[in-house]
């Protein structure tokens, strides 16, 4: 698979079916990840790699209704990072930055390897961090969920996440979030 491939058959479904996750595949995708570009090579991301089902379990306890859907991963990746790992120029903290490429890496890896890698905001980052031992002074950014795409979709799902299921959400055109040459501010609507 090449990368517009990778890039375009990602997609971040809910409807999983398990699939066998081995050690190998792990160090694949942590060694992927590993490749990014970061600031003064600094490589500020941590992953806590989860398949156990007793550690799963407690992150399912947590979770909000709306991600529900993640007790059907196989593994969930813990994506962590602080900014006293990364450079911080002026305002610019690049940890975050650089965590979020090297997980995109693992997602675009994950892909290519027939899984589905789909990562979230909603989970309970205390109880999380708990749970694996990860030090306070860490932040976790997502959690990846790993699995086989599913064709049924999942009654866990309600109808607007088995509508995303179906097709993928529309996407701003062009002219809202690239410029040739030099930026232009939106027309904003006539004051009355
Ligand atoms: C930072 C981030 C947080 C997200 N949080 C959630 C989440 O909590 N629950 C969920 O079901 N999907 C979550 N998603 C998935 C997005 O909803 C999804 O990527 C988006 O709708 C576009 O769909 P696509 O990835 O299939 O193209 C998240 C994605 C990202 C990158």
């Amino acid at each position: 698979m090449n990368v517009t491939d990778a890039i375009k058959t990602r997609r971040a479904h809910r409807s999983l079916e398990p699939v066998e996750i081995t050690e190998e595949t792990i160090r694949d995708l942590a060694y992927h990840a590993g490749l990014s570009p970061s600031c003064n090579n600094n490589q500020p991301w941590r992953f806590v790699f989860v398949r156990d089902p007793s550690q799963l379990s407690k992150i399912h306890a947590v979770l909000p209704p709306h991600n529900k859907w993640m007790e059907l991963a196989s593994m969930i990746i813990v994506v962590f990072s602080r900014p006293g790992e990364d450079c911080v120029v002026k305002e610019r903290i690049y940890n975050q930055f650089d965590t979020g490429m090297a997980t995109a890496f693992l997602i675009l890896r994950a892909t290519e390897l027939g899984l589905v890698a789909h990562p979230v905001a909603g989970y309970n980052e205390e109880a999380v961090k708990q749970t694996l031992g990860i030090p306070e002074n860490y932040q976790i950014i997502t959690l990846v969920n790993v699995g086989r795409h599913s064709d049924k979709i999942h009654p866990y799902l309600s109808e607007s996440l088995a509508a995303r299921e179906r097709e993928r959400p529309a996407r701003y055109p062009f002219e809202k979030y690239a410029f040739l040459d030099r930026y232009a501010a939106p027309p904003q609507p006539p004051s009355r």
